[in-house]
């Protein structure tokens, strides 16, 4: 017989428990919502992998500048959200303002790198070009073959996984309840939701349910044809290094390149971890780390600092990217009456966790979609449930 677990008194049930998920439970759970978050593995999914580099202005790209608006949101929200969540729960998020150096290897990066500054500038954001020296003087383990690049001082880093940590902590604080179970199905009553079937084969009930299950959003069973698009998962291979105690200099800053048309970066981190990211692969939800994604990475991490090759390997990984069809976010009210999408971040899911938390909450209190989230409608797809 099917039992109908404890929360019936749920106001907002969010469906997945990783950044975003977490993000929009803790902010809905201050704003006095009686918040449940379903997942297998609160604090899990692709944040487990990701290296937590906070890059609006290094990874803009043309014709985003929607997506800018709500990144560079974001990214002045990270020192309150993370001071917030340390003061409440004690743990470090690894927030660090740091900086980035995005550089050019040869003369065909250098007139790219070029057009992405002239681009930065129109746009009237802060970045500085600098010559291959002056690289090489912020970071001397720079390759001598470093051709010029642009110094972007907004955009720092945070350690995903700390980050993960603390928000699972914030929200028992905040008294969301973290049920480790999985969403099997959408319960659809009549023309809206109405709550969710759980792995364990109980039923929560719930009149508004937040859909943030990353590359996996569109999947859930119950869910009707045509409310979300799909939502690609995308492979990111990454490494994670060791610089050897006690700490030598090695880098000060987020460093990145694009080396023979693929992006590298390096995040290094306060408790010496040098992360390495990232491979690009749209194959499915294959999450196997590979001899060549690996080999790519450090063949093209070498190039940039050639000294890498000293350090320990101490981790390899691969997590899934949530790709929506224009690469932006879905946020807001679906077709679907009580169902609110909060996925489809991509490549931005860590840099966006404050940002996203805050407008859904916004959303749920008030009813009226915040302006910021207006132009990542999910249904900016023509989705629509059918008749
Ligand atoms: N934002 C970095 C990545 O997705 O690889």
């Amino acid at each position: 017989m099917t039992r109908v677990v404890s929360g019936s008194g749920t106001d907002v049930l969010v469906i997945g428990g990783g950044v975003i998920g977490l993000g929009v439970a803790w902010r809905a759970a201050q704003r006095g919502f009686a918040v449940v978050v379903v997942d297998p593995a609160h604090g899990g999914g692709a944040a487990q992998v990701a290296a937590g580099m906070l890059a609006p202005v290094t990874e803009l790209q043309y014709g985003e500048e929607p997506l800018l608006r709500l990144g560079m949101a974001s990214n002045e929200r990270y020192a309150a959200f993370t001071a917030e969540l340390s003061e409440l729960t004690g743990l470090d998020t690894g927030y660090r303002r740091t900086g980035t150096l995005a550089v050019a290897l040869d003369s065909d990066d250098r007139e790219e790198l070029r057009e992405l500054h002239a681009f930065q500038q129109r746009l009237g954001l802060e970045s500085h070009w600098l010559t291959g020296r002056e690289c090489r003087r912020l970071e001397p383990m720079l390759a001598p073959g470093v051709r010029g690049g642009l110094q972007v001082t907004g955009d720092h880093q945070v350690d995903p996984r700390r980050l993960s940590t603390a928000l699972v902590r914030a929200c028992e604080r905040a008294g969301a309840q973290l049920l480790p179970a999985e969403a099997t199905e959408l319960l659809v009553e009549g023309d809206r939701v109405a709550g969710v079937r759980l792995s364990t084969g109980e039923l929560l009930r719930a009149e508004r349910i937040v859909l943030a299950a990353g590359c996996r959003s569109h999947l859930l069973p119950g869910l009707p044809e045509g409310v979300l698009p799909a939502i690609r998962p995308v492979k990111g291979q990454v490494l994670r290094l060791r610089i050897p105690r006690p700490y030598a200099p090695f880098l000060s800053r987020n460093v990145r390149a694009v080396v023979r048309g693929k992006h590298v970066y390096l995040v290094p981190r306060a408790d010496g971890e040098l992360v390495i990211g990232a491979t690009t692969e749209e194959q499915g939800y294959d999450t196997t780390v590979t001899a060549g994604g690996v080999y790519e990475l450090l063949r093209d991490a070498h190039e940039l600092v050639p000294g890498l090759t000293e350090l320990p390997l101490v981790e390899t990984g691969a997590g899934l990217r949530p790709g929506s069809p224009d690469n932006a976010p879905l946020l807001g009210p679906t077709a679907l009456p009580g169902l609110v999408a909060a996925t489809g971040h991509y490549r931005n899911g860590v840099l966006l966790a404050p940002v996203t938390g805050d407008l859904l909450a916004e959303y749920l209190t008030t009813g009226t979609v915040p302006e910021l989230a207006v132009p990542f409608s999910p249904s900016r797809f023509g989705t629509k449930v059918p008749a």
